[in-house]
């Protein structure tokens, strides 16, 4: 897969909105996945495990606390992490090579399938817009084949710079895009998307993720979360996903404020030795 497939795939972002990768993971990577989610639900439900707010059947968060291969599918995928560099990054990130990441995710690594009634037009990215720049990305890696009976995801090609928040009646111009195992699918989160009724309630498994500039505020505090035995394992790269390189300081006094730091935009330098639930653990704050 080389640089002109990721030129290609870029160019498709900035003027559609929207790109799919074929055969992206092999069928033993999307085998694997799906044997990880499974273990993983499995060890939720005997454990009684409800997440808050319970998302019902088809969204399970925080995968990438529970399973190193699936993060590091995920964060370090070799035609997913230069596209989003060439669209996510700051370019006066001073502290970080221009072609490495410094965006971030925005919520982890959820597993997810669609719901019965289908999903309503939407954008992810809060706010619409209609400048080049996307801030927010949405990446689904594909586990299960969709079709147009088991809620494929649907795009308007293109309305990611309308600037304007999805309407019902733009439904009509949306396309199902039916994506095959071992595909991922990326777009911009300001286009206006949804999907199909899954009318038989059929498992359609997704493993996504949102990546933000890393200016956006997270939903969730990852770094905070990750097992730090995952921690020690990481990449730079993938520590800079996860948040690392530009924490919230306490205030103006924080010893990670160096001079590399520019504007709270900060370098491996200040990485952690340990993540925090190593400290947690140590102060036997945490029951495993
Ligand atoms: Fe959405």
């Amino acid at each position: 897969m080389g640089k002109i497939k990721i030129e290609e795939h870029t160019k498709n972002m900035i003027d559609n909105g929207y790109t799919i990768i074929r055969a992206a993971n092999s069928p033993g990577v999307v085998d694997k996945i799906k044997r990880e989610i499974k273990i993983i639900s499995d060890v939720k439900q005997a454990d009684n495990i409800q997440e808050s707010p319970d998302w019902g059947s088809h969204s399970s968060f925080g995968i990438q606390n529970e399973s190193l291969f699936i993060l590091k599918t995920m964060f370090s995928h070799p035609v997913v992490k230069p596209i989003l560099t060439n669209l996510l990054n700051d370019p006066w990130y001073r502290a970080i090579e221009s072609n490495r990441p410094n965006y971030k995710c925005r919520n982890g690594i959820r597993a997810q399938t669609a719901p019965k009634e289908g999903v309503h037009l939407h954008i992810d990215s809060f706010i619409p817009g209609s400048g080049k720049r996307p801030w927010l990305i949405q990446v689904f890696m594909i586990l299960e084949d969709q079709d147009e009976s088991n809620g494929s995801a649907i795009v308007v090609p293109k309305s990611h710079r309308s600037d304007e928040y999805a309407k019902p009646e733009h439904r009509e111009e949306a396309i199902a895009l039916c994506p095959n195992a071992g595909d991922i699918v990326m777009w911009d989160g300001r286009i206006w998307h949804g999907t199909l009724p899954n009318i038989d309630c059929k498992s359609r498994l997704v493993l996504a993720s949102g990546f933000i500039s890393w200016f956006l505020k997270p939903h969730f505090n990852l770094p905070n979360s990750i097992p730090d035995a995952f921690y020690q394992k990481l990449t730079d790269d993938e520590k800079v996903i996860l948040g690392f390189a530009s924490p919230i300081f306490r205030d103006e006094f924080d010893s990670r404020i160096t001079p590399t730091t520019h504007n709270g935009r900060s370098g491996y330098d200040i990485f952690p030795t340990h993540a925090p639930s190593y400290y947690r653990q140590s102060a036997g704050f945490e029951y495993d």
